[in-house]
């Protein structure tokens, strides 16, 4: 695993200094931007992204040529998030959830209900008080996270049982992301954590490594899961946002100018992935009911909710300086109660 992966990261690096190299020599003296992602070209964070490209080259296009590459072009998001740090890229898209081996303040927005509506989220999300200290505690390891995209909320799936309460989890391996919040919520589930990275879930589902996974609708057909996995569990465990992130170095070599377009940018890519993310949801549900023979079930969330609520107390007691950020984010869950629908 270890060999592949340094094995993926190389031919990445190669591959960008060939194009680099290109770059170059060619008459065009722009420098390329490159920002690297794992979904697949349908995806509101694609479409997010080529938003952003076509913006900043409509405002710099004179001295910035951005390219967006999908589908783990550049590797998995482990590897772009070193890749960013290092700047052998400018920017990627990682999940919340692995930044929190990079900074301890990420495991806040990883934990599981931590918020009680989509409308909470959202509004927590937007709270530059709320994200700015988590946000800016990456820059000694040499990225800054810049704008939050949706990620929907994470539920279980099956290859064929039907996840009605946490009991049904016991003897199940499911596929978490690599995050030690994940492992842990999995635990006090009952389930088996099986932590890997996304592109490797499709094939383990398939050849039965693992039972099950969690995830948005988004994966049952961007990610062609729901061919194999028949249950889908509205459990609602987590909302875990995906992060923007930029080289440090290259984010703070811009202008005022120059950075206040870039701004202007992180805004737009939010702005069109969360449009785009509601119509796309909606679309994937009715595929993988119609086209997949997904079934949806929609259990009392409450057993899991209490399975896993003792990971909010040990959060803060680990991490007590986050509790005013933990506190704002209860302000906006009276605010926005559930209204689960
Ligand atoms: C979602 C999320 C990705 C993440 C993936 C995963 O698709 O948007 O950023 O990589 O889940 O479970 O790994």
């Amino acid at each position: 695993r270890i060999l592949r992966a340094a094995a993926l990261t190389l031919a990445a690096v190669v591959s960008l200094g060939m194009l680099a190299a290109c770059g170059a020599s060619g008459e065009d003296n722009r420098q390329i931007i490159r920002i690297g992602h794992n979904q697949s070209t349908n995806h509101p964070t694609h479409i997010a992204l080529v938003a952003f490209e076509e913006f900043i080259e409509s405002k710099l296009g004179d001295k910035y040529n951005v390219e967006v590459y999908p589908s783990e072009l550049l590797g998995s998001q482990n590897e772009m998030v070193q890749l960013t740090q290092t700047g052998a890229i400018n920017f990627c898209v990682a999940s919340n959830s692995l930044l929190e081996t990079f900074s301890d303040n990420y495991t806040l927005f990883n934990l599981p209900y931590l918020f009680s509506s989509s409308e909470a989220y959202h509004a927590a999300m937007d709270d530059e008080s709320i994200t700015g200290p988590i946000f800016e505690s990456t820059k000694q390891a040499g990225f800054e996270a810049v704008t939050w995209l949706d990620a929907g909320t994470r539920n279980f799936y099956t290859v064929n049982t039907p996840i009605e309460t946490p009991a049904d989890l016991k003897g199940l391996k499911i596929r978490v992301q690599q995050s030690p919040t994940n492992v842990e919520m999995m635990r006090l589930l009952g389930g088996s954590a099986t932590p890997m990275g996304f592109g490797d879930v499709y094939t383990a589902l398939q050849s039965k490594i693992i039972d099950g996974a969690e995830n948005n609708e988004l994966a049952l057909t961007d990610n062609g899961h729901g061919d194999v996995c028949k249950y889908y569990s509205y459990d609602m465990h987590q909302m875990i946002p995906d992060i923007l992130i930029g080289n440090i170095a290259f984010l703070d070599g811009l202008s005022e100018e120059e950075r206040a377009i870039f701004e202007e940018g992180f805004d737009l890519a939010n702005q069109v992935q969360r449009e785009e993310w509601v119509s796309a949801v909606e679309e994937a549900k009715d595929r993988a009911q119609n086209e997949q023979g997904v079934e949806f079930l929609y259990p009392d969330t409450k057993p899991f909710q209490e399975a896993c609520a003792s990971m909010h107390d040990s959060m803060l007691a680990e991490h007590p300086d986050l509790a005013p950020i933990y506190e704002a984010i209860q302000a906006y869950n009276e605010q926005y109660p559930s209204g689960e629908s």
